[in-house]
């Protein structure tokens, strides 16, 4: 089966990775893709958005399987692109992407059929919107209703920090027409958990649980990021909560996109809060969340094309979908300076260390071959480095050591990856 994989980060890195372990899988090719991807992919020098050129590589190559992994593309509706040149994808089409693609439609749908989330209101001007924050209680979260590169989410502590907060989404336009609609809503307190699974329009196949860390410094400080580190599973995901969030969120949400007439096949992420009144859904992302996945694919057993083939043709109650009984943790090598201002093109070394060592992986979120054949970096968020253990801890210290075998110039990285553990 020859497979094409869209996108160029450590999350189509790992799903790369894994899919080529599949016997399936005779050949796989990634678009844009990356240097570390090319170890496992040949990759093709075409633009995530650019579906005309995908539609005409996956013809002349014979591509059996498309996997498109990036949300700005499955919300412009590459899938439907694939399927129309009667080629098989995986991920939502459009009209199903739209569960990530638009915060008002999400909203909307868990108050529609009782999935627990917090309280909001949607505003399509920011007078109705500024005059909302006058009474309303602080701290509150403002969201641009569209895709914002993951950085539409505004945690207001003030009724200033909200007035400004209004102008920077619907008046500045800092993310141009994501923010002419917004989302004003509760500020809900509780542990972040990310559960991905696997949705073939019916049924729904949970993955282990992860947690993210977002900001860009120790502590929890900083400005957001797309992720500096995760680890898995989350001791706070117990049994119990899992059990109540496969019958009160993860199964209503597919049947309700299904009564919607938009029958989702993909992976639904699903960002929860576990609050004090139970879980409540935070956001839902329609595609594999990064890093998350960089610590999620490395746990599971199963052959990934084969999940993909269920959740296409509608058979994903049979698979059996099953994790390793031990533990990951992903620390993010970025460049100094993330996710801001900073420089580009610094050799990096070490990443032959990785070869031989079971348990260990180094996924390239942003790197390209220099002039000499030598991997350079190339963007904020560089490299993924990843270990295995038989405990959360014993992966931290993995994943640490790791880390110190990776040297290239403004290495930058969070120190606390996985300290909520210790809390445990
Ligand atoms: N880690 C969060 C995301 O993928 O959006």
């Amino acid at each position: 089966m020859k497979i094409l994989i869209i996108g160029g980060g450590g999350r189509e890195h790992a799903i790369a990775w894994k899919a080529a372990q599949s016997p399936k899988a005779e050949k796989i090719y990634c678009a844009p893709g990356n240097a570390g991807i090319a170890s496992v992919a040949e990759c093709v020098d075409i633009p995530v958005m650019d579906f005309d050129a995908q539609v005409k590589f996956a013809k002349e190559n014979g591509i059996d399987l498309v996997v498109v992994a990036p949300d700005d593309p499955l919300a412009a509706g590459a899938v439907d692109a694939m399927e129309a040149a009667g080629i098989r994808a995986f991920g939502p089409r459009k009209n199903a992407a739209i569960l990530e693609g638009s915060k008002a439609f999400s909203k909307d749908l868990m108050k529609k059929y009782g999935i627990p989330t917090a309280a909001y209101e949607t505003f399509d001007t920011p007078e109705a919107a500024l005059a909302y924050l006058e009474t309303a209680p602080v701290p509150i979260v403002l969201k641009a209703d569209g895709l914002a590169l993951g950085k539409g989410v505004l945690i207001c502590n003030t009724r200033e920090e909200a007035r400004a907060g209004v102008k920077t989404l619907m008046l500045d336009k800092q993310f141009g027409s994501a923010g002419d609609r917004i989302v004003i809503e509760q500020f809900m307190t509780g542990r972040e958990v990310s559960v991905l699974t696997f949705v073939d329009g019916k049924t729904v196949r949970v993955m282990t649980s992860a947690q993210d860390h977002k900001r860009a410094k120790d502590g929890d400080q900083g400005l957001n990021t797309g992720g500096m580190g995760t680890f898995s599973p989350s001791p706070f995901y117990t049994d119990e909560i899992d059990a109540y969030c496969r019958e009160h969120i993860y199964q209503p949400t597919v049947d309700a996109m299904r009564a919607e007439g938009r029958e989702f096949k993909g992976v639904i992420f699903f960002g929860l809060m576990l609050t004090a009144d139970g879980p409540k859904v935070l956001e839902y992302n329609a595609r594999f969340g990064d890093p998350e996945t960089q610590v999620v694919l490395p746990r599971m057993k199963n052959d990934i094309v084969d999940v993909f083939e269920a959740c296409i043709d509608g058979t994903l109650d049979r698979i059996d979908l099953q994790f390793d009984d031990n533990a990951a943790v992903c620390v993010v090598l970025a460049s100094d300076g993330y996710p801001e201002h900073y420089e580009k093109g610094f050799a990096i070394s070490g990443l032959d260390a990785f070869r031989e060592r079971e348990g260990y992986y180094v996924f390239h979120a942003g790197s390209r071959f220099g002039a000499d054949g030598q991997i350079v970096t190339n963007g904020g968020r560089v490299l993924g480095v990843t270990a295995l253990g038989s405990t959360l801890k014993e992966a931290r210290k993995n994943a640490y050591a790791a880390t110190e075998w990776i040297r290239f110039d403004n290495k930058y990285m969070r120190h606390d990856i996985g300290k909520a553990i210790d809390e445990a």
